[in-house]
């Protein structure tokens, strides 16, 4: 399931380029999520290695005005929409350059949304050949405005240091300013290619979609909630081929697994605040990441999804990083050098496990809350996706046993808790060069510890 399609152009400079090339255009008045949907689609994108960025009209617009009262987005404040005016101009600037440059999927990030400016975007992308998808996000769902609202003014830069009473009171004020000119995409733009998401994916409708690509981000956009929710991941306990450093298999639980499996409810809980619970327990179908969900609370969904499964290592299926090196020593050597793209003889590569998790991504967007108990790469994969970590560090990871982590997706970035069960177990984190598996994993850099 490649995203980028195998024709290929170059553009002036020599740069290879997908002959497709989209600036998602967000649509909307402010706290109906559309900050978060632009980073989310960029996240995504860069995970499935699509080149993608997202293009934020007020970082530019703060670096004239760094915090701005609601006056600043009055209509008839002239210096404020001279300065607004300048930033979407110097947005769209840098944008086209960086499609010029090769750049597959630029996400515009801006406020004003009246007709005339749509169709000023859409003239610009238009003369240099680039595909435009307006994605509005349309919310009167007040309980879900005010909860934007909420995070807006505790997590904005606009509004570091004030007063929350009066963040949230001008960012309503702001909101009202814009509203005065706000105009919803409708049926006289029935020739523009758009996505309009009603109250976060009650109603959709999705108009002139054009080709493959669009169609990804618009399936993608479709499935995305802004409900606040956490998603947990913990590997396995610790099994028997852990303790003999073997990889793969499909081995039991040690002792010390075993009682990482008894103590996990108790961490879980110890993770909660709020209205965490009820969880839904997702599984791979191997047997040490069931028999490490098997004390979890019974009214827990549980599901095993063969999508969950460990890398498969193919003919090194079972054995020590020792065995390896001494068996396939220009594989070991190999992957090493490029640990993403690396395939095992028979077996996977860490690009293959990502276009086999894209539907469990998907499936996680669309749900709440999950805890999901898996394996090292796997976790390595979806922690990458929801901490935006590139693909040359991520199976580099160190992703220990025995430790719950608690990822909490919100406006601005994703917050991470990590609960260690005190349950003692080999770490299985293998530095480049090494067969051993017991280096300290504080010395690397990558660690989760950190
Ligand atoms: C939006 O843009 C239009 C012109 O493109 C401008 O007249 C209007 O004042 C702007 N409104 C806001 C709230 O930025
Ligand atoms: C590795 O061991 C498992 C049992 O733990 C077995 O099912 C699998 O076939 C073995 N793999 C290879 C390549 O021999």
């Amino acid at each position: 399931m490649e995203l980028a399609r195998p024709s290929r152009k170059t553009n002036g400079k020599g740069v290879q380029v997908e002959d497709t090339q989209i600036c998602v255009v967000m649509v909307g008045l402010p706290a109906r999520g559309k900050s978060l949907i632009a980073q989310k689609a960029q996240r995504y994108l860069r995970w499935l290695s699509i080149d993608a960025r997202v293009f934020n009209v007020g970082n530019y617009r703060r670096k004239d005005a760094a915090q701005p009262s609601a006056d600043f987005f009055d209509v008839n404040n002239l210096e404020g929409e001279r300065m607004r005016r300048a930033a979407a101009e110097a947005a769209v600037t840098d944008m086209l350059k960086w499609f010029k440059d090769g750049g597959i999927i630029a996400i515009l990030d801006a406020t004003n949304s009246t007709k005339k400016r749509r169709r000023w975007i859409k003239e610009r992308c238009d003369k240099e050949g680039v595909e435009t998808l307006f994605v509005e996000s349309k919310c009167d769902d007040e309980e879900l405005i005010m909860s934007n609202i909420l995070e807006v003014k505790t997590t904005s830069p606009d509004y570091v240091g004030q007063d929350p009473e009066e963040a949230a009171q001008d960012f309503r004020n702001r909101i009202r300013n814009y509203e005065k000119v706000y105009e919803t995409i409708d049926e006289e733009e029935s020739d523009l290619t758009y996505l309009k998401i009603m109250n976060v994916g009650k109603r959709v409708i999705i108009n002139a979609i054009q080709d493959y690509l669009q169609s990804r981000v618009v399936y993608y956009l479709m499935n995305l909630h802004i409900k606040q929710r956490s998603i947990w991941l913990s590997r396995h306990g610790e099994s028997m081929w852990n303790v003999y450093g073997k990889i793969g298999g499909d081995a039991k639980l040690s002792e010390r697994g075993e009682a990482y499996a008894r103590k996990l409810p108790d961490l879980v809980k110890e993770s909660f605040d709020g209205n965490d619970h009820p969880l839904t327990v997702w599984t791979s179908t191997l047997q040490r990441t069931i028999a490490t969900a098997q004390h979890l609370p019974q009214e827990w969904n549980q599901l095993q999804w063969k999508a969950l499964d460990e890398l498969d290592s193919g003919v090194c299926d079972n054995m020590t990083y020792a065995e390896i090196k001494e068996e396939y020593p220009e594989d070991f050597e190999a992957r090493d050098q490029d640990k993403y793209n690396y395939r095992y003889r028979g077996g996977e590569s860490y690009r293959d496990v990502v276009i086999r998790l894209e539907p469990i991504i998907m499936e996680l967007e669309r749900s709440e809350n999950i805890l999901i108990v898996t394996h090292q790469a796997i976790l390595r994969c979806i922690y990458a996706y929801f901490m935006n970590e590139d693909q040359e560090k991520s199976p580099w990871l160190n992703v220990p046993l025995h430790t719950l982590i608690k990822l909490t997706p919100r406006a601005y970035g994703t917050d991470r808790q990590v609960y260690k069960a005190a349950i003692p177990a080999v770490s299985t984190w293998r530095g480049k060069g090494s067969v051993a598996k017991h280096e300290d994993p504080l010395e690397d850099t990558t660690s989760l510890d950190k």
